[in-house]
């Protein structure tokens, strides 16, 4: 059995920011939804979060996460006075306390797997998680004997110079045996450079401590300021780029495209360059994405091809063909074998198979049967100053160049409407509709005057 604590109580102040520094995104999530998802796997019995600065919106951001436990730490005295908070809250527990940092967005799951499991095997009182760095400034160092039986940990600030040679260092993720750690944690001793109660102090009395290196270095990194947050987003991007060109994505430049790892992509799929996947979206087999374009929690069937585009909350079916330079946003649905052209906005519009809507429209609002046309130009006007009222336009209907349908209104099936006009009632089936004045020509008019 095994209960989490996630530290995040501090203040962050590196990041410059008057964002609580576990609230700052990366990809779409926040730090500390990024490491409470690489501990669900592990199914842990508990799950307590230990805030302190800003506790008021690191909880409000959290609270859709039910389960999830808020330990207060009004005072930030270390991180071993952060987990001393716990003792009240664990009496009596015989199981292991897993403690991660809130700031270290990028562990995997296998890695914790693995760290619990030799924890286990071993029957360790303590085993910490440890990376041999190129860099190791900033880290907390750990002195191991050759069966990495953990000696000593010291912070880079109390290190010796001798001691600062050293490259392997403390990543900050922790299984403890509980009952070894509550023994030790009361009696935690503040003499050190930045006069706080390490945790690291309380790891190397509890007994017997094992050292189990991360075998990517990388995934130990924690975010202190905007740079490494940067730098954090290339490795994720790099980790998720490469997940779908072995799955059998291309990426035509992969440097220049985003993807969040909320994506799904099939094989077979084309993404082209600066091209941004974001959010819940899916893209089906045969597609072809950008250049330049944005897909936002949309789902989008096979063999659509998206130039130049955005689509945000909406679903495309397939064999569409998508730009350049559409907007699609508000649910807005497309059918099979469709074709959205230039400079056309849909919002909230429900086109049925095999409708075309090519060049300089917008239709708000609005649903369209099968095999419609609609001509250039054509706007649906669903916005009296007040309310927005809805279009209904029936199959094969074709509307004429510079037609404005004027919502609430309904076109039946097979209709056709005269360029220029302005609709403002419904039209049954089978119709021709002309709402525009007629032509005047007055021959010789100039003459005459
Ligand atoms: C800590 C470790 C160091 C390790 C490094 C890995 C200690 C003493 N040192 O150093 O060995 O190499 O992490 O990243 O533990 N926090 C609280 N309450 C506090 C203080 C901190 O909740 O009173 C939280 C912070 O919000 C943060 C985490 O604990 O999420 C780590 O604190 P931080 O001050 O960043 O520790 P480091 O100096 O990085
Ligand atoms: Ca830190």
């Amino acid at each position: 059995m095994v209960v989490v604590a996630i530290l995040a109580a501090g203040r962050g102040t590196r990041m410059k920011s008057s964002l609580p520094k576990v609230l700052h995104t990366l990809g779409g999530r926040s730090l500390v939804e990024r490491v409470l998802e690489s501990v669900e796997p592990l199914s842990p019995s508990r799950r307590m979060v230990i805030v302190g600065y800003q506790s008021q919106e690191v909880k409000a951001a959290m609270q859709s996460d039910s389960s999830l436990e808020f330990i207060e730490q009004t005072v930030q005295l270390g991180t071993g006075h952060a987990i001393q908070q716990l003792l009240p809250h664990l009496e009596g527990y015989t199981g292991d306390l897993l403690v991660l940092n809130g700031d270290v967005p990028l562990l995997r799951t296998e890695t914790l797997k693995q760290l619990w499991q030799t924890h286990q095997e071993h029957q360790n009182s303590a085993t910490i998680l440890t990376a041999q760095l190129p860099d190791p400034k900033g880290y907390g160092r750990v002195f191991c004997n050759s069966e990495n039986i953990v000696q000593q940990i010291v912070e880079d600030k109390d290190c010796t110079p001798a001691q600062r040679q050293n490259r392997r260092i403390n990543a900050g993720v922790y299984c403890f045996r509980w009952q070894d750690l509550a023994k030790v944690l009361p009696h935690l001793e503040a003499n050190n450079a930045q006069k706080e109660y390490y945790l690291t102090d309380a790891v190397t009395q509890v007994g017997k401590v094992m050292a189990v290196d991360v075998a990517d270095y990388q995934e130990i990194l924690g975010i202190n300021d905007r740079l490494q947050l940067a730098t954090a987003y290339e490795i994720l991007q790099k980790r998720i780029k490469e997940k779908w060109m072995m799955a059998g994505v291309t990426l035509i430049d992969p440097n220049s495209i985003t993807i969040d790892d909320t994506v799904e992509l099939q094989p077979d799929v084309i993404i082209e360059p600066q091209t941004h996947l974001r959010g819940n979206a899916t893209i089906g087999t045969g597609c072809r994405i950008g250049p330049g374009s944005l897909i936002e929690n949309s789902q989008v069937g096979e063999n659509v091809t998206v130039q130049y585009s955005v689509v945000t909350d909406s679903i495309v079916q397939s064999g569409t063909r998508i730009g350049p330079y559409a907007h699609l946003r508000g649910h807005a649905q497309v059918g099979n074998n469709c074709r959205i052209g230039n400079f056309v906005e849909l919002k909230n519009t429900q086109l049925g198979d095999k409708t075309n809507v090519a060049h300089l429209s917008y239709l708000g609002d609005a649903t369209t049967g099968t095999q419609v046309n609609i001509g250039a130009g054509t706007i649906t006007a669903n916005y009296d100053g007040v309310k927005k009222h809805q279009t209904k336009i029936g199959d094969r209907t074709k509307t004429g160049s510079n037609s404005v349908l004027v919502a609430p209104v309904t076109l039946g099936d097979d209709v056709y409407v005269a360029a220029g006009s302005t609709v403002t009632e419904d039209v049954p089936n089978d119709s021709l509709v002309i709402a525009r004045s007629r032509q005047v020509v007055k021959p010789g008019w100039r003459k005459n005057k």
